[in-house]
């Protein structure tokens, strides 16, 4: 399929002798329009936003929040800045108050990483808000040799500037699964890895904020070992 880019860089020099550098690559193929910045600023900068209900000593420390799913599926952190910003220093645990919620990443004006507390999906194809679709299915069984799967998920609404994640949890639902092969969403069509696997948390991560049309199919694939049984969790979570 034919894939135009146009890839924009500009740097800035702003006063106060703050430098920023911002890359906008603007990938379009047919109707998916993916919208993607890489805003890496310098560590004087000042963060615009800080969640409400942020951790750390003040608003400004506030870095970021992602889910901390190797601890349990409704359990996330916020990483906070030292009093004269910097590097992240102090890490705040907490957890979706709701019991029948489960943490989802999500990335606030395309690049600021932080999360939201989703219905915990029940079913294949479900749609808990406007702008939003997730989804369960379970994989693998004792006898099953099989160690490569994938699970095809179609869009079943527009969803704009999309987060998409996913995890894999054991069949209970208690505990996360580490994949054997990496866990990975791609837009079908599209050379776009949407939900990255991140190393660290052992799940899928959104690489991006994506225009999703109805129709557009995500293919989820990740391994798992022979005779394992698990649950693969989804969310694609639209921005504003
Ligand atoms: C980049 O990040 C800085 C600091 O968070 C923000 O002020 C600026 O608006 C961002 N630029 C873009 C184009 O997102
Ligand atoms: C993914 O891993 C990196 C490196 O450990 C971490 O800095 C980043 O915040 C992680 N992202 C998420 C959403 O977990």
């Amino acid at each position: 399929m034919a894939l135009s880019a146009i890839i924009f860089t500009t740097i800035f020099l702003t006063i106060n002798y703050l430098y920023s550098t911002f890359a906008s690559p603007i990938v379009s193929n047919g109707d998916v329009f993916t919208g993607q910045s890489l805003n890496v600023t310098h560590s004087l900068a000042k963060r615009q936003w800080a969640p409400a209900d942020q951790k750390c000593t003040t608003p400004a420390q506030w870095d970021s929040r992602v889910c901390r799913p190797t601890i349990g599926d409704r359990a996330w952190e916020d990483r906070c800045r030292g009093p004269t910003g910097g590097a992240v220093i102090r890490y705040v645990l907490s957890f979706c108050a709701d019991e029948n919620t489960i943490c989802s990443n999500i990335l606030y004006q395309n690049t600021v990483e932080t999360i939201e507390c989703i219905p915990r999906p029940v079913a294949q194809s479900q749609v808990p808000a406007p702008n939003q679709e997730t989804g369960v299915a379970p994989f693998g069984s004792n006898y099953d040799l099989d160690v490569e799967h994938i699970q095809s998920v179609t869009l079943t609404n527009d969803i704009s500037l999309a987060s998409v994640s996913a995890l894999l949890e054991d069949s209970g639902g208690k505990y996360l699964v580490t994949p054997f092969f990496a866990l990975e969403g791609n837009l079908r069509g599209t050379t776009s890895k949407i939900c990255d696997y991140n190393v660290t948390n052992r799940d899928c991560v959104p690489s991006g904020r994506y225009n999703l049309k109805k129709g557009n199919i995500i293919d989820f694939t990740f391994g798992i070992t022979p005779g394992q049984v698990v649950r693969l969790y989804w969310a694609i979570i639209g921005g504003s």
